[in-house]
């Protein structure tokens, strides 16, 4: 029985992960050696996310390090009436969204690191409509997300064609711009890559300057693997 429990819990996380699967995800692309993109991503949150969620675990004045000044902080991305020094939050209670939505909006501090850049990628380009669920849309990314389609009047309403099974048995589906909406399908997908760069970037601020650091010890480890090997050499020079 013991033995059961243990592969079971050792295949459950394959399974879940095929279960989850089931979607391709299109690469982001992102950079977040981008500073640029990082605050057009934050200005994006900012007017169309933070209304349901919040960042908490995000300062204001630490978008400082991407280049904003304290007052293009204050001017254009606090619109909460937040000072700069407090964190992303909302005004919206918890108790609030579950009422409206059936589920609280999740914190999005440090979705990057459970979803991923690719599946936040996919999941904030793949919403269709589909008049059977209650919010009226539907993803491809998260089938049956309690989230509404906050961005389809800049992306347009997309339906999910899904043709009939081929030759070998698999139904192939693809989702089509029926009305497009005041973007371009580019600039769309543009804006979603600064978004991703931006929630990707408030998971872990400081992943550039970690990999700066890295290398930065690598090559000075190469310089004294060098240097011993040298001293090594005159040390041993006349030993013979
Ligand atoms: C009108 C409220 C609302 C707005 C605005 C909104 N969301 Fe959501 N979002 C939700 C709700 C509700 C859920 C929970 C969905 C579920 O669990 O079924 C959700 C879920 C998510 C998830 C999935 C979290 C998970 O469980 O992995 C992500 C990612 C997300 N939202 C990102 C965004 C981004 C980015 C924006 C801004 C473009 C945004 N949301 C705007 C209501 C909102």
């Amino acid at each position: 029985m013991r033995t059961v429990l243990l592969v079971a819990c050792l295949l459950f996380p394959l399974i879940a992960s095929a279960a989850g699967g089931e979607v391709k995800l299109d690469r982001a692309k992102i950079d977040l050696r981008d500073a640029v993109s990082i605050q057009r991503g934050a200005q994006v949150f900012v007017n169309y996310c933070q209304g349901c969620h919040a960042a908490s675990y995000m300062r204001y004045n630490k978008l400082q390090d991407v280049g904003l000044s304290e007052d293009q902080i204050s001017d254009n991305l606090i619109l909460t009436g937040a000072k700069i020094g407090e964190t992303m939050t909302i005004a919206m209670r918890e108790e609030d969204g579950k009422t409206w939505f059936g589920v609280t909006p999740p914190d999005l501090s440090v979705i990057a690191r459970s979803r991923g850049a690719d599946w936040l990628y996919t999941y904030l380009r793949g919403f269709y409509r589909d008049e059977s669920v209650v919010t009226g849309w539907n993803n491809v990314a998260f089938p049956n997300a309690a989230m509404p389609h906050v961005l389809w009047k800049l992306q347009g309403i997309q339906r999910l064609h899904t043709q009939a099974a081929d030759s070998h048995g698999k139904a192939h589906s693809e989702l089509v711009l029926e009305t497009p909406g005041t973007m371009s399908v580019p600039a769309y997908n543009n804006m979603i890559r600064d978004l991703v760069t931006y929630l990707e970037y408030m998971a872990e601020p400081e992943s550039v300057k970690r990999e700066q650091i890295g290398i930065i010890v690598l090559m000075f480890l190469g310089l004294m693997a060098v240097l011993t090997w040298l001293l090594k050499r005159e040390f041993w020079k006349d030993v013979h």
